[in-house]
């Protein structure tokens, strides 16, 4: 292998990181791969569809499949002839009962892959794993290959967001290489070439540590959100306010305002599986203790949830059974169809499980919630689930709800009654428009200051 020039990659699992990755790498010269066992994904790769909503993602497609440089295939043995760095993009989501981490996609791409391994090449784990699997693999591989000790294995954790995964992944904030080698360093220093040119800070470090700075990222982003969700249960029970009391705080450098916004709470396919697994990996390795504060904000954010529903239900006189309840937002977060783990379907599934009637309207996860959630009811807009509403529910804080004018959705509703799940709305428009407003950890002007 001519190691002067650009390593052809291959990226295994083409979800909403591996087809990311796999596009963003062509877009960046290089001549790539993507390779999954789901074919009705290839085939819809392959024709320029993507099979999720990512802004910006359709068009990158586009120009790279015509400029030739991205294929796709369903066979290991076609990626093993191809690719001299395998990037491994599976998913790994929690084990069904239990906190674990599902390991089992990636053991089967590793499985499934070395054995065609015959030169030379470099398997780089990309998905968030348990710490210790990068070893275990390193050895799988290795035995696994025709190829044996040439055959090596490196981690590069992602911390791409959906809604902003293009741009995260050609400008990364950094990246992370856990390697076992010099040559593993060199061989992912030229994967990521045009992105270090860039300017993108590298860390290099072993792959024990790679792999922890995922979920010690994540951990923290939740601990941030789960911090000032805690606040706002304190306030909720004092009369404070828990926007002013986070505007305050924001004005703390040492503190700063991100992932410091009160609402209901973080979901996903990321950030709660992977507090979980690593809270459960901690206690495995004997320093559960180290981490067993991220129970408690697994459990402050879940309270979020049955919280939100006790807000409508009080707003409702204390009774959900027979209302009509409009819910903005299904995906777990704006910009984004993925609903796994979405707090918004929690939260609407759990009021329709108490007797209300519900209609949920999405910008872009309405078909996944559709096909996930039949017995919900589904409408066109924010305006056609609000007809006749008793109250509407903000729930996923997506900029075209924020638009919404007041004056127009009461016109459609039975009641002038809004939750704002996401402390997205500016109360006083509301309250102007004579609507009662509602947000989690906020109190209303007449307890509050008198009425104003
Ligand atoms: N989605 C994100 O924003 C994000 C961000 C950072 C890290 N991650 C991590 O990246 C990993 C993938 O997440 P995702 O959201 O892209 O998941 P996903 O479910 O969207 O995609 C996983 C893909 O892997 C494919 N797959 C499963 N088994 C396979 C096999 N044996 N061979 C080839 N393909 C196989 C599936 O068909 C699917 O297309 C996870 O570990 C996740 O924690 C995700």
């Amino acid at each position: 292998m001519d190691t002067a020039a650009p390593p052809r990659l291959t990226v295994i699992g083409t979800g909403y990181l591996g087809a990311t990755h796999a596009v963003c790498m062509a877009s960046l010269g290089f001549e790539v791969l993507g390779v999954d066992v789901d074919a009705d994904k290839i085939a819809k790769l392959a024709s320029g569809q993507v099979p999720f909503f990512e802004p910006g993602l359709p068009e990158l497609l586009a120009k790279t499949l015509e400029s030739g440089r991205l294929r796709f295939t369903t066979s290991y043995a076609e990626a093993a002839e191809f690719g001299d760095v395998h990037f491994i993009c599976v998913g790994t989501p929690q084990m069904p009962g239990s906190d674990a981490c599902d390991i089992s996609y990636v053991d089967a791409a590793v499985g499934a892959l070395a054995p065609h391994l015959t030169r030379r090449a470099l398997v780089v784990g990309k998905s968030t794993v348990p710490v210790g699997t990068a070893a275990r693999l390193t050895h799988t591989v290795r035995e696994l290959a025709p190829a044996g000790e040439e055959v090596e294995l490196a981690w590069n954790p992602e911390f791409l967001r959906e809604g902003y995964a293009v741009d995260d992944t050609l400008r990364p904030d950094r990246l992370v290489f856990g390697v076992a080698s010099e040559w593993a360093r060199e061989r992912l220093t030229a994967a990521f070439r045009p992105v270090i040119d860039a300017g993108t800070p590298v860390v290099v470090t072993d792959l024990a540590t790679a792999e922890l700075v995922k979920v010690a990222a994540n951990s923290f982003l939740a601990t941030k959100i789960s911090y000032i969700n805690a606040m706002a249960e304190v306030c909720e029970a004092t009369g404070a306010d828990v926007s002013d009391l986070a505007a305050a705080l924001a004005h703390d450098d040492r503190i700063g305002g991100r992932f410091l916004q009160p609402g209901l709470g973080f979901g996903g396919g990321c950030l709660p599986k992977d507090i979980r697994a690593f809270a459960h990996r901690a206690e495995e390795i004997g320093v559960g203790q180290a981490v067993s504060f991220l129970r408690e904000v697994d459990a402050i954010n879940r309270r979020r949830r049955s919280r939100t529903v006790d807000l409508v239900r009080e707003l409702l006189g204390g009774r959900l059974d027979g209302k009509r309840i409009a819910c903005l937002g299904a995906a777990f977060k704006p910009n984004s169809d993925d609903i796994r783990d979405a707090p918004a379907l929690d939260v609407a599934r759990t009021m329709h499980g108490l007797g209300a009637y519900v209609r949920v309207y999405d910008p872009a996860a309405l078909d996944n919630a559709r096909r996930a959630y039949p017995e919900l009811r589904y409408g066109s807009s924010a305006l056609d689930v609000a007809r006749d509403a008793d109250v509407v529910v903000l729930l996923t804080e997506w900029a075209e709800f924020r638009q919404i004018d007041p004056e127009a959705m009461a016109k459609v509703t039975a009641h002038r009654r809004i939750v704002d799940g996401r402390h997205a709305l500016d109360p006083e428009v509301w309250r102007a428009a004579g609507w009662e407003y509602r947000a989690l950890g906020r109190s209303w002007p007449d307890d509050r200051r008198g009425g104003h």
